[in-house]
Parts: structure tokens; C-alpha cells; sequence
């Protein structure tokens, strides 16, 4: 069961670059995200999906329209109070982790929760506590460089959880992981969506994440063209081993007009139709980058990303710099 709209993008504009590299990036974009829900944000290379996780996790400012995150508009905000909406509601998780090398799992998480304005004396106990609720009792202590990708992926989640955030947006949290440790991440982030406090996107060109997801939401060019719920066939809710299930089969529901995702008025394409879609259109270039995209982009598109290890993984160090990976 899906709780109420935690999230809420109300015809989202956003232009890019500038003069004659100007880009529409998202061209009217109304997309609702509810508790309890894991919603996949499908679509080809360059069809606005980072740019649009980038709004609604209060990255980047639209050039029209709001986003309202927990009864709090954008509108009219500040740098600053952007910045704040962000600390206190959204987590990120981003394709190639993010994580300080110098700094341990629990260290890792306690700067987060640094950052977003806890006590000191409370970091500890909630850094540990979320580390263990991802499966990594055993890690507390350990650095980036002594876990696998996939463990690396939990610091990750635990560090999103951690502040309690009401939305949680993944940029392509399987890219870098193999079939295996994909899977798994894409199970805990499913089992993190089953609270109905908390509502979770994230974006995937991987096939394989399709029978985790409550919901599926193709962009195109700037628009959000199609919606689909499939049926998670071996997934059982209420099961919390969160195993994945043996193989893709999601069945399409009624499908959204564009720009609009609430709406169930004609039968989808099967799913799969969605894959290919979202794998089989040539990617867009990119163009230069006056505008800082905090979310990074892959430095440029190459291929569209067909597996679980293509594109554009560990082009992102620099935003350590800027430190907009923290939560
Ligand atoms: N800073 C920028 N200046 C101008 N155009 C940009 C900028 N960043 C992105 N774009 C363009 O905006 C469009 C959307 O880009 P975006 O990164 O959101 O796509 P995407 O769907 O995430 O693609 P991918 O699957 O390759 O990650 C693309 O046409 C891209 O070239
Ligand atoms: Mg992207």
C-alpha cells in the first residue's frame, strides 16, 4: 500500500546551458511520489533524468514550476533554504557511491549527519544504526577501499537513511555493480521503500531492476511519457529477507498521458518495451556545462548504457570538491 505524496513537481521547466548551447532539458514535467513506493525513472540517454532528480532533490532550481517536498514549496527560495529543504527531506545515492577514501563507514555517515545539524554525541549511534539496518554490522569500522562495490553501495543507502529524509533518489545506484550486488541493492532500496514515510526514485537503464519497482516512469525527450505499475511477481511485501526475485516480469497497468503520472487512461506496452526504449535510442550530447549540475552527468554520452557496467561510473571526483555529494 502506497502512503500519501511525500513529493510533488508541478510542470518543471528546466533550461541548461546558455545562448545558442541553450537546452530544454525538462520541458513540463508533473510527477507525484508517494510513501511506500519504489518508483524506477526510465528513459534514453539524455532525456532529462538526472536533470530531473536534480530538481526534485533541491539541486537545481527550475526554470518553471515548484517542487513541494513534505508541504514545502521551492518556490521562492533561496540558495540557502534550498540547500536546508534538501539537508532535511532528501537522501541521495549516486552510481559510483561517493563515499571520503580516507574515511571509515561509520565516519562516513557521521559527516553527513554533521552536515544536516546533528548533536555530536548522537552521530555514533545513528551512523551504526543505519549501517546495520543495510546489512553491515560487520563494516562499521572499515574504509571504502576494504569493501566490496557493493558494501561501498550500503554506506551509501545507510548515509541517505541516516538523516531520516522523507525522499530517497538514486542516480543509477546498479551502474557500477555486477548482476549479484545490483540486485541486492536494488532489494534493500525496495525493502527502505516499503515504510510509508519514506518514497524512493531512482534512476536505471538496468533491466534487471525492472521487478523491484512499484512503479515505472518513462521520460522522453524532457517528458514523462508513459507510467506503468507492474505486478512484482516474487516479491512478497511483507517479506523482509528482500531476496530478488528469479526473473523481470512485470505486467503493464493503464498507462499516463504525458506530463502526467497519476492518470490511468490507456493500456501500456509491456515493459519490456520500456527496456528497449530506454536502451535503444541514440544518446543526446551534451553540451557544455556553464550551469554546476550537482547530480553528476557523465562527462559526455558515449553509449547508452546497455549494461551494468557502461558509461560514465567514477567521472564524478570533483564533486567531492564541492561537497554536493553529501546529503
Ligand atoms: N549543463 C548543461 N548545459 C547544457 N545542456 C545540458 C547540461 N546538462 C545537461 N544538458 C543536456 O540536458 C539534457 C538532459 O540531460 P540529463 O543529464 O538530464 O540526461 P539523462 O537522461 O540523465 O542522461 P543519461 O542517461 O546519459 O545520464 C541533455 O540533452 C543534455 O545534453
Ligand atoms: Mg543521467
Amino acid at each position: 500500500m502506497s502512503g500519501k505524496t511525500l513529493l510533488e513537481a508541478k510542470a518543471i521547466v528546466k533550461e541548461l546551458g546558455q545562448g545558442a548551447g541553450k537546452v530544454r532539458a525538462l520541458k513540463g514535467v508533473d510527477l507525484a511520489l508517494k510513501g511506500g513506493e519504489l518508483t524506477l525513472l526510465m528513459g534514453p540517454s539524455g532525456s532529462g533524468k538526472t536533470t530531473l532528480l536534480s530538481i526534485l532533490g533541491c539541486i537545481l532550481s527550475p526554470t518553471e514550476g515548484e517542487v513541494v517536498i513534505g508541504g514545502n514549496s521551492t518556490k521562492g527560495l533561496k540558495p540557502e533554504g534550498l540547500a536546508r529543504l534538501r539537508r532535511n527531506q532528501v537522501g541521495f545515492v549516486f552510481q559510483d557511491y561517493n563515499l571520503f577514501p580516507t574515511l571509515t563507514a561509520t565516519e562516513n555517515i557521521k559527516l553527513a549527519l554533521d552536515v544536516r545539524g546533528m548533536a555530536k554525541a548522537e552521530q555514533r549511534p545513528a551512523a551504526e544504526k543505519a549501517l546495520i539496518a543495510v546489512g553491515l554490522a560487520e563494516k562499521l569500522n572499515s574504509y571504502p577501499g576494504q569493501m566490496s562495490g557493493g558494501q561501498q553501495q550500503r554506506v551509501a543507502i545507510a548515509r541517505a537513511l541516516a538523516g531520516n529524509p522523507s525522499v530517497i533518489l538514486a542516480d543509477e545506484p546498479t551502474a557500477a555493480l555486477d548482476s549479484e550486488n545490483g540486485q541486492a541493492i536494488m532489494a534493500l532500496l525496495s525493502e527502505i521503500a516499503k515504510d510509508e514515510t519514506r518514497a524512493v526514485l531512482a534512476v536505471t537503464h538496468d533491466p534487471r531492476t525492472l521487478p523491484f519497482a512499484d512503479r515505472i516512469v518513462l521520460i522522453e525527450d524532457g517528458l514523462i511519457v508513459r507510467e506503468e505499475r507492474p505486478v512484482k511477481r516474487g516479491i512478497v511485501k511483507s517479506d523482509a529477507g528482500g531476496s530478488p526475485p528469479p526473473e523481470p516480469t512485470p505486467e503493464p497497468e493503464p498507462a499516463a498521458e504525458p506530463g502526467q503520472v497519476e492518470a490511468a487512461a490507456a493500456p501500456a506496452p509491456e515493459t519490456a518495451a520500456i527496456t528497449v526504449a530506454a536502451q535503444s535510442t541514440p544518446p543526446a550530447q551534451t553540451a557544455a556545462a556553464p550551469e554546476p549540475a550537482a547530480v553528476p552527468r557523465p562527462a559526455q554520452h558515449a553509449a547508452p548504457h546497455a549494461n551494468a557496467t557502461s558509461g560514465n561510473r567514477r567521472k564524478r571526483s570533483h564533486r567531492f570538491a564541492r561537497g554536493e555529494h553529501l546529503p
